[in-house]
This record gives structure tokens, C-alpha cells and sequence, in this order.
């Protein structure tokens, strides 16, 4: 008779015998696995446990407040915040090759984690919010590295602490229901895909703060008319992307030239593959509106109408 709130009791009970009166810390990034895996510590083992949060400067709009509000707010938890907007921009500076920024942010993150965490000499563990999947995936030491690569959340393995992977049997769609019997708000149960390097690889070529403002600003357009037009379940992930380009336009009776937004909406199972989403054009219209009378320096907005293959989701 396997329910969630019986894995809940077990989990609570085996951690807290793991643990005793031990500290623990979790690297929390705001997305599903790593906000449940928290939660259940929580539950668990309440003050005991720390979360740090990294903020990258490359993240949506309002999304880092949100977390903080959530997890030091609502659940009350210990959460050490690092605000490293300055540093990532200053390492992404003049680097335009979407690789290379993948590279920079990714062990910029490490590096930047173990600092902190190193400064935090009473944390015995750290707990992570590993999958079924991703141990399934990482089962060779290829995919391992494939995925080391492809996860800026990776951390590594020489640490001082011992792990703690309590989702480590379940698949995403039983990490959302725990979630939700843990009390995690429905934003970050149901929050669609989000690249670890964020919106570093939104803004085409090298990474500006104007132009990371103009992503953040039209993404947030678009997630709210999404959301309005009752679409966010139905398309699997849906943003901005800024091409390293401008164009001409009319606004009044002046000639522009300035910066194209790219809408990228798409329907998936797994992200592997990918068609672009019908979103009516009535929508697309209003967001297409919207984003070039409310985000300064973007005269024109286009929609992404390739799959995958042979396009690939994200623009670089
Ligand atoms: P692509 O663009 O390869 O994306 O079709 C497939 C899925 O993976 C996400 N993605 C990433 N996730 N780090 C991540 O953690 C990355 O560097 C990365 N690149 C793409 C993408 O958002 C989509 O969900």
C-alpha cells in the first residue's frame, strides 16, 4: 500500500537516523528536484539543515526573490544567499562562442560553491536531488561526462561531505506529487525546464547586461500571456532568445534600429525531440505586442516554427 505520504514517513525516519545531530547542506537552485529534495530534508531534520543559494545573475525575472520567499520565507528554512551577478558577467566578458560559455558558467558555479561551502566548517553532509534517471543515465563513464558538461547543478565528487540522495529511486513524475505532499508551492512542481546556464545562452554571442534586461523583460511577457491563455501545462517549455542582431523599424514617424526578440515555444516528452507549439495567433499577437511597446530597444519580434530535429530547443 505505497502512497507519497508513506514514502514521506519512511524518508523522514531514515534521514533523520543517517543524520542524527549532524548538519547537512543543499545546493538549492530553484527547480524541481533540488527545491523537493530540500523540502524533505526539511521535514525532516528542520534547523539542521542549510541551503545555499547561488544567484548567477542569469536567471528569470523575479525568480531568485521567489525562491528566497518561498525557502527562507514560507519554509522558514536557513538559506545562505550569494549574489555573484558581477562575477559571471565579468567571466562571460567578450566570450561569444555558446561552448565556451557553457564552460565558464558551469565551472565558475563549482568553483563559486565550493568556496562558500568550504567556509562552512560544521556540514557534515550534502544532499542532493539525483533521480532514477540520472543514475540510470550517468551508468557509463561517457554519459557521465556528457551530463557532467551538461549540468551546470553538478557538483564534485571530492567534497568533504557525504551525499544524501533521497529521490533516488524516484522518476520526475513522482518527485512532482511528493513535492506537492511536501507542501511546494505549484510554480516549482510544475516549472518548466530550465538550462543550468540560464539565460547566459538565451542572449546569442556575448552576454551584456542590456541585453540579459531585454530576455528577462520579454521572457516575463511571454510566461504571463502563456499563463493567461491557460497554455503553461500544455507547452513544455517556452522563452526568449536575443539574436546578436538589429533591424530596421517605425515607431511614431522615427526610423529604429534595434534588437529582434525570438519566441521559442515548444512541445515535448523528454526534449530529446520537439515540435513547435500552435499557440493561436490571437496570443501571439498580444505577446508580440506587448514585448515591443513595454521592452526598451526591440522593434521586432519573431516565432520559432522548427522542430527538433533539426533545430535543437534552445538557440545556442
Ligand atoms: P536542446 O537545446 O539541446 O535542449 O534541444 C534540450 C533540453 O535541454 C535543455 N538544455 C540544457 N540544460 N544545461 C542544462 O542543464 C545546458 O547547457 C542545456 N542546454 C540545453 C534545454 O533547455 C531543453 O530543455
Amino acid at each position: 500500500d505505497w502512497s507519497m505520504a508513506n514514502f514521506v514517513d519512511e524518508q523522514v525516519e531514515l534521514i533523520r537516523e543517517l543524520v542524527g545531530d549532524k548538519k547537512v547542506l543543499c545546493a538549492l537552485s530553484g527547480g524541481v528536484d533540488s527545491s523537493v529534495v530540500a523540502a524533505l530534508i526539511h521535514r525532516a531534520i528542520g534547523d539542521q539543515l542549510t541551503c545555499m543559494f547561488i544567484d548567477h545573475g542569469l536567471l528569470r525575472k523575479d525568480e531568485a526573490e521567489g525562491v528566497m520567499e518561498t525557502f527562507s520565507g514560507d519554509f522558514d528554512m536557513n538559506m545562505i544567499k550569494i549574489d555573484a551577478q558581477e562575477r559571471f558577467l565579468s567571466k562571460l566578458k567578450g566570450v561569444s562562442d555558446p561552448e565556451e560559455k557553457r564552460k565558464i558558467i558551469g565551472n565558475e558555479f563549482i568553483y563559486l560553491f565550493e568556496e562558500e561551502a568550504g567556509k562552512l566548517t560544521d556540514m557534515d553532509y550534502l544532499a542532493q536531488g539525483t533521480l532514477y534517471t540520472d543514475i540510470i543515465e550517468s551508468g557509463t563513464d561517457t554519459a557521465q561526462t556528457i551530463k557532467s558538461h551538461h549540468n551546470v547543478g553538478g557538483l564534485p565528487e571530492d567534497m568533504k561531505f557525504d551525499l544524501i540522495e533521497p529521490l533516488n529511486t524516484l522518476f520526475k513524475d513522482e518527485v512532482r506529487k511528493l513535492g506537492t505532499e511536501l507542501g511546494v508551492p505549484d510554480e516549482i512542481v510544475w516549472r518548466q525546464p530550465f538550462p543550468g546556464p540560464g539565460l547566459g545562452i538565451r542572449v546569442l554571442g556575448e552576454v551584456t547586461e542590456e541585453k540579459l534586461e531585454i530576455v528577462r523583460e520579454s521572457d516575463a511577457i511571454l510566461r504571463d500571456e502563456i499563463k493567461k491563455a491557460g497554455l503553461d501545462r500544455e507547452i513544455w517549455q517556452y522563452f526568449t532568445a536575443l539574436p546578436d542582431m538589429r533591424s530596421v523599424g517605425v515607431m511614431g514617424d522615427a526610423r529604429t534600429y534595434d534588437y529582434t526578440v525570438g519566441i521559442r515555444a515548444v512541445t515535448s516528452i523528454d526534449g530529446m525531440t520537439s515540435d513547435w507549439a500552435r499557440i493561436p495567433y490571437d496570443v501571439l499577437e498580444k505577446i508580440s505586442t506587448r514585448i515591443v511597446n513595454e521592452v526598451k530597444h526591440v522593434n521586432r519580434v519573431v516565432y520559432d516554427i522548427t522542430s527538433k530535429p533539426p533545430a535543437t530547443i534552445e538557440w545556442e
